[in-house]
């Protein structure tokens, strides 16, 4: 065969026309063939010949057509296109956050509060909370998010990757507030998360996993006692799903009852439909203010998170006898006020007792009854938190606790009428490998970081059972939490917003 005619099948359409030297190239192989065509009849050497030509020309045109072709689509978008669309390699300038518009929706969700500003009550399943929620929704649409909720109310957002059989990388958080608190609380994590969505969109990025924005129902346990409800159900906590069919909040309206007031759970009772499976998720990341001071002292602009500390919290009710506070002389009393108030003592003995700084317990709710300044209290209700990195130390707390309230109890003539573990969560790890990811964002967006344990509890804590799970954290004044002063400035939010951008991209693109 002529060595001209081979070379006919060099596909016209990559012939690199805009690229004068690549097409001299081609002109050159061309004329080579057809001299040889006349000189040579070494057949058999032809073919080789021929193609290590025509590859070695085909490259050399391909990348010069790709270079130009960059060029214009850079030109052209404003974008880096060196990358294909699910590529991560972002400079940091291409991920901005519109840090006024967060700023912006962080004041509007704060303004459903049942508290006055600037302190923040939202309650789980509550008006406010009902609205709150609307306003998340709308956020997600805006987003261009494709939005289901389950039947507690856990809000889904997703953005759908070019992949979809792939499980997709969530994100997210709560935006229910315990009583008289501030505005950050999980918020940075949910708006946050939206606007890490808005962040990758406006970068001309394209997931190949897809990327869920999650709003946790009920991360805090005021209304009816249990932290992280949604995240607890969603890992799949059967003994809570069957539990709450029967739980009901302070004013005696059932969880269920809640539920359906704020248009959820309305044709079920059985909650199991929120559980998902375990790889549902290829990973989870939260971000969050960090709700403790160390990040500002030393003023480093992200916390990654390895672990979350072991929480538990109990319940408590005594029951004495009431009486006339003049009338009933202090040998004859049975006073279930004392026997609370003995009893948080005892806790702060324990805790310390302990010997690590990293015990801690918290009295936070004593009732008393029936709470009339001249009058006996006949009943007490008390819940205590206590937390450790140490799961075992934890437990020797918890344990201490039980046999101080039976002591007391006897030792004042006043019933323990109820002593109940509401939980008793192990700690939780973060992934190894969602933490080198997140460390490679950082290094790329050029900001510092710390390693660091999460004392609070949150969403991920039960995340983790389910999916891989890693969080960010940012700095907060003070490490003011749970008060209305709580505080992230906006460089530090936006920081968390890109760190948190960077990472759902590298994840989606696995
Ligand atoms: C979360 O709100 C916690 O109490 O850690
Ligand atoms: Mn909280
Ligand atoms: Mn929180």
């Amino acid at each position: 065969m002529p060595l001209h005619s081979c070379i006919a099948w060099l596909p016209k359409a990559r012939l690199p026309a805009p690229n004068p030297s690549a097409f001299l190239a081609v002109e050159t192989l061309r004329d080579v063939c057809t001299t040889a065509d006349a000189k040579m009849e070494t057949k058999f050497l032809q073919p080789f010949l021929l193609l290590f030509v025509a590859i070695s020309v085909l490259c050399l045109s391909d990348a010069s057509h790709e270079e130009q072709a960059r060029k214009t689509m850079e030109e052209f978008s404003g974008y880096p296109a060196d990358s294909p669309p699910h590529h991560y390699s972002f400079t940091p300038s291409s991920l901005s956050v519109d840090i006024q518009g967060l700023q912006r929706q962080i004041e509007e969700l704060s303004s459903f509060s049942d508290a006055p500003a600037p302190a923040v009550t939202r309650i789980v399943y509550s008006q406010t909370d009902v609205l709150a929620r609307r306003y998340i929704k709308s956020l997600m649409e805006q987003a261009g998010l494709s939005i289901h909720e389950d039947a507690v109310g856990n809000i889904f957002g997703r953005w759908g990757g070019t992949e979809a059989a792939l499980s997709a990388v969530a994100t997210g958080s709560h935006i229910d507030a315990i009583p008289y608190s501030g505005k950050y609380d999980g918020v940075i994590g949910v708006l946050g998360a939206i606007e890490a969505i808005n962040v990758l969109k406006r970068s001309g990025f394209q997931p190949k996993r897809s990327l869920e924005v999650i709003m946790f129902t009920s991360e805090e346990p005021t209304r009816f006692g249990i932290s992280c409800l949604g995240s607890r159900l969603l890992a799949g906590n059967g003994e809570l799903a069957i539990a709450l069919k029967q739980a009901v909040d302070g004013q005696n309206i059932s969880f269920l009852e809640a539920a359906r007031s704020a248009g959820y759970a309305v044709h079920e009772d059985d909650l199991s439909s929120v559980f998902l499976k375990k790889d549902n998720y290829f990973s989870f990341i939260e971000l969050h203010i960090e709700q403790g001071p160390i990040l500002e002292e030393e003023g480093i602009p992200i916390g990654i998170v390895t672990a979350i500390a072991a929480p538990a919290s109990i319940s408590i009710d005594f029951e004495g006898n009431g009486g006339h506070a003049g009338a009933v002389l202090m040998p004859a009393r049975n006073d279930a006020g004392l026997a609370a108030a003995e009893l948080a003592l005892a806790v702060e003995k324990h805790v310390l007792d302990s010997g690590s700084l990293d015990t801690v317990g918290t009295v936070g709710v004593m009732e008393l009854h029936p709470g009339a300044v001249n009058s006996i209290p006949s009943k007490t209700h008390v819940e205590i938190d206590t937390r450790d990195i140490d799961e075992e130390r934890r437990n020797v707390v918890v344990n201490k606790i039980h046999q101080s309230a039976v002591r007391i109890a006897e030792n004042r003539g006043v019933k323990l009428s109820k002593f109940k573990i509401v939980n008793q969560d192990p700690p939780a790890l973060s992934s190894n490998s969602i933490i080198s990811t997140m460390r490679e964002a950082t290094k790329q967006l050029n900001v510092s970081f710390k390693l660091m344990i999460s004392r609070a509890y949150h969403d991920s804590l039960f995340m983790a059972r389910i999916s891989p799970m890693g969080m960010i954290f940012i700095p907060c004044y003070k490490g003011y939490s749970h008060k209305p002063e709580e505080f992230a400035s906006a460089q530090d939010i936006a920081n968390g917003v890109k760190v948190l951008a960077l990472t759902l991209a590298k994840l989606s693109a696995e």
